[in-house]
């Protein structure tokens, strides 16, 4: 039985290129996982006042999809030298609530992408820190900064190089062996 993991991209831009890098990790990955693309762009903003007996649909929606699967994968860009507010309002939903967290105990990978040098580190890190209190043990390596992202593509969002698909594809390797290792 393959692992569904549920892969979880930080941008909401239509054409964004680490939702073109996370769909061709889809394409990649070891056939023991099933990476389900999960969205996070219609999710309101977090406020516990909603937290009622109905809270909102698209709430509802995210944290079932995510209950169904058993690792989660994020793959996001970076914003002033950290996670997307969108990306952090996906966390924090799911993570109410208290007690219900769907994040808990769920292997975690990190991609992190920029069109800059960089490779978004900022963001990788960052997103590493709420990780650690949503008790997500996340992979240490190997690290991905996918940088000069728009080079690594072409027009149709594909991965133009075996070298980067390679690199890719070893991640998800040992993105399965992590989630075999530390699966509750
Ligand atoms: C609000 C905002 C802040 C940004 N800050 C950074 C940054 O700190 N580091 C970086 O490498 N790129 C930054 N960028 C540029 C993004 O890397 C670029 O827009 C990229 O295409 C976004 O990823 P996406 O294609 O997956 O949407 C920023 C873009 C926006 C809109």
């Amino acid at each position: 039985m393959p692992v569904r993991v549920a892969l979880i991209v930080g941008s909401l831009r239509e054409g964004a290129y680490s939702r073109a890098i996370g769909l061709e990790m889809r394409a990649i990955a070891a056939p023991e996982l099933e990476l389900e693309l999960i969205e996070i762009g219609d999710l309101p903003l977090y406020n516990p006042d909603l937290e009622t007996d109905a809270p909102p649909a698209p709430w509802v929606r995210f944290r079932e999809e995510v209950e169904t699967t058993q690792a989660v994968l994020f793959v996001t860009p970076e914003y002033n030298r950290s996670i997307p507010g969108a990306l952090k309002n996906a966390l924090d939903v799911g993570s109410r609530p208290y007690g219900h967290s769907i994040w808990q105990g769920k292997p975690a990978a990190i991609v992190s992408v920029s069109p800059g040098a960089i490779g978004a580190f900022g963001a990788n890190h960052h997103l590493r820190q709420p990780l650690v209190f949503l008790n997500m043990p996340v992979m240490q390596q190997p690290e991905a900064y996918i940088g000069n992202v728009a080079d690594l593509l072409d027009d149709d969002g594909k991965l133009k190089t075996d070298g980067t698909r390679d690199f890719l594809k070893s991640f998800t390797d040992a993105f399965a062996a992590w989630i075999d290792k530390t699966k509750a």
